[in-house]
């Protein structure tokens, strides 16, 4: 079976990047797929040795289908080792990439008592022309105040894809060290 690459994504970004990690950990030689996590029940996880899940940030929160995800592994008997990825806007600026440094990655861990295998953010995208007027706003309000793009014609992708890259390269090597060596 692939191994699922659990993403939560409203406008698409999300599940770009989880498609992106499936496609490195298979070229690493771990067949993986991206599974979107809504709907996901307690029999998809525990069947999983390695549960990686990829949640986008809207207002503040990870998407509840993500939520939902942790409630179900939180309960599993035998939680299996978790790679969690943080997908925001606050990610853009390089030094705010860990958990340490992430806020929403943080306060994710912290509020839910995850002692995560790997865990990083990701630098998400911004596409103001899509976005109704009450969005943008919004958004713009934030970049704002972090001081970042506010032209309501731009499409940025702030991903870095490298670390994409890098990232779905760690977890071949967890997953790795979790089969048995071969005789
Ligand atoms: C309505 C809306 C609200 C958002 N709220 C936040 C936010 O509170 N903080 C943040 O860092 N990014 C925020 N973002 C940015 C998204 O996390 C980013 O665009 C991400 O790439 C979206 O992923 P998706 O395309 O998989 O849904 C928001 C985006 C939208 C459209």
């Amino acid at each position: 079976m692939p191994l699922p690459i659990f993403y939560a994504s409203r406008d698409g970004h999300t599940r770009r990047i989880a498609e992106r990690v499936a496609t490195g950990l298979t070229a690493a030689g771990i067949a993986a797929e991206p599974i979107n996590v809504v709907g996901l029940d307690a029999k998809d996880l525990a069947a999983v040795p390695y549960v990686i899940l990829i949640a986008a940030i809207r207002y503040g929160h990870h998407l509840r289908e993500a939520e939902a995800a942790l409630d179900i592994y939180e309960k599993l008997a035998k939680k299996p080792p978790l790679a969690l990825a943080s997908v925001n806007l606050t990610a853009r600026k390089p030094e705010k990439c860990t958990p340490q440094t992430n806020p929403y990655l943080r306060k994710w861990i912290k509020r839910r008592r995850l002692t995560p295998d790997l865990a990083i953010a990701i630098a998400g995208r911004l596409v103001y022309p899509r976005y109704n007027l009450f969005d943008r706003l919004a958004i713009q309000l934030i970049m704002t105040m972090t001081g970042g793009v506010t032209d309501p014609t731009a499409e940025v992708d702030y991903t870095d894809w490298n670390g994409v890259d890098a990232f779905a390269l760690k977890i071949a090597g967890r997953v790795r060290a979790l089969q048995p060596a071969d005789t």
